[in-house]
């Protein structure tokens, strides 16, 4: 059986952390993986969550099973914490799930349960692992321009005129903030056109949460998404808690459904737990339990939400130094209004493989870079890599690698 199987070939970013790891060059930057990295470039547990872990250390008497829902408790309160006043109504359920990714594959599966015949629209560039996600249960894509790396900004006509072409029922893929890999989000103004467009078109958002406090501030960050999921009728939310708790590796999220009615959220919460429970029986404990105790204790609450804050503080001062960097004909000054860890630079498949070769910087192939993997200290060295690869950016012949189609309208 397995002969007729043949070997896939390997994710690109892999290949920029293996390269990474074996190249002996001191000087080396990983701008590549998409992890936060504090100035001395570590990913390091949270105080707030090693605290979390000792309490659960002391205190937690069993490890038996919870259920395909997980724990309720947990959803509950990062639902309060993602969504607000929403998260308590009874049209709305809530489901532990394995990390952001377990989420989205959740919600994948119950869009297919519901209706096979659902379109989902991504705005391109967005996250890799959407597209395998929706078409891993057979959902057809669709896709527009979200964002244009030439002059940085968000394709917003290019949404609008996508939303007025889906089809009713249709599900529109949206990151709440700090948009992964360009950091180019919507104003509140944009999320208002959103929400109308939505309603009147009867179209379904599923909204994709990963980096909530990362961009201007934890109920800032979701201002937008609320402002949707109070206007339509129905909606599908993603949690994840591994960037902004560090949770990575303990793949801790929650998947939030807003139904038409109370006993139309109950049908969804019960064919959720029969999806999770084909997949993976019920989701893992131990991060959501940190998440919990957390969130459940006022004083571990402040300390995470001051660890957040420092996180965004380290984001925005590189973005705000990045912005004035003078590098040839290449514009960085917009990277100042975008969000959170990531940059996509309209740099040629050659200029990232001499950024590489002659300086020792790794960015993956689709030129998004990883802000958080920069140190105060990096930015020099950075700056002098790009004026040396851009400078005969106009002698360069082959395409552009992105960047090539024509540009939006700015926003
Ligand atoms: C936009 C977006 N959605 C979802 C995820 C999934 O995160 P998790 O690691 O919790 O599965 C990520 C992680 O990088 C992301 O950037």
């Amino acid at each position: 059986m397995f002969d007729a199987l043949e070997p896939r070939a390997a994710d690109p970013l892999l290949d920029v952390i293996r390269q990474f790891r074996a190249d002996p060059r001191p000087n080396k930057l990983d701008l590549g993986v998409g992890v936060f990295q504090d100035e001395h470039g570590r990913t390091p547990v949270l105080r707030s969550v090693k605290k979390a872990e000792r309490i659960l250390l002391e205190t937690q008497e069993t490890k038996t099973y919870l259920g395909a829902e997980g724990d309720v408790e947990y959803a509950r309160t990062l639902g309060a914490l993602a969504l607000g006043e929403l998260a308590g109504d009874a049209r709305t359920v809530a489901l532990q799930a394995p990390g952001g990714t377990g989420a989205l594959r959740l919600g994948a599966e119950l869009i297919r349960l519901a209706n096979p015949a659902t379109q989902v629209w991504l705005g391109r560039p967005t996250w890799p692992n959407h597209e395998p996600i929706f078409s891993a249960v057979g959902l057809a894509l669709c896709d527009y321009r979200h964002f244009d790396p030439a002059t940085q900004a968000v394709c917003f006509d290019e949404l609008m005129a996508a939303m007025r072409a889906a089809r009713s029922g249709d599900v529109f893929a949206l990151h709440a903030s700090c948009h992964n890999p360009t950091g180019a989000d919507f104003s509140l103004a944009q999320w208002r056109e959103i929400a109308r467009a939505l309603s009147e078109r009867r179209l379904i958002p599923f909204l994709d949460t990963a980096y909530q406090g990362f961009a201007h501030g934890l109920d800032e960050d979701m201002a937008g998404a609320r402002l949707v999921l109070g206007e339509v009728p129905e909606a599908l939310v993603a949690v994840s808690c591994s960037k902004n708790f560090g949770l990575y590796r303990e793949r801790t999220g929650a998947l939030f459904v807003r139904a038409n009615d109370a006993a139309k959220a109950e049908a969804a919460r019960t064919n959720l737990m029969g999806i999770a429970r084909a997949n993976y029986s019920m989701p893992p404990d131990h991060g959501a339990a940190i998440v919990r105790a957390i969130l459940q204790d006022a004083g571990l609450r402040a300390e995470w939400q001051a660890e957040v804050a420092d996180m965004r503080t380290k984001l925005r001062r590189l973005r705000e130094s990045l912005a004035q960097l003078q590098i040839n004909s290449l514009d960085l000054s917009r990277l100042a209004d975008q969000n959170g860890m990531f940059a996509t630079l309209p740099l040629t498949k050659g200029q990232i493989a001499r950024l590489k070769d002659e300086h020792a910087i790794y960015v993956v192939p689709s030129g998004r870079v990883n802000i958080a993997g920069l140190m105060a200290a990096d930015l020099d060295h950075f700056a002098a890599a790009l004026r040396a690869v851009l400078i005969d950016a106009a002698r360069e012949t082959e395409s552009r690698s992105i960047g090539a189609q024509k540009p939006c309208s700015v926003h």
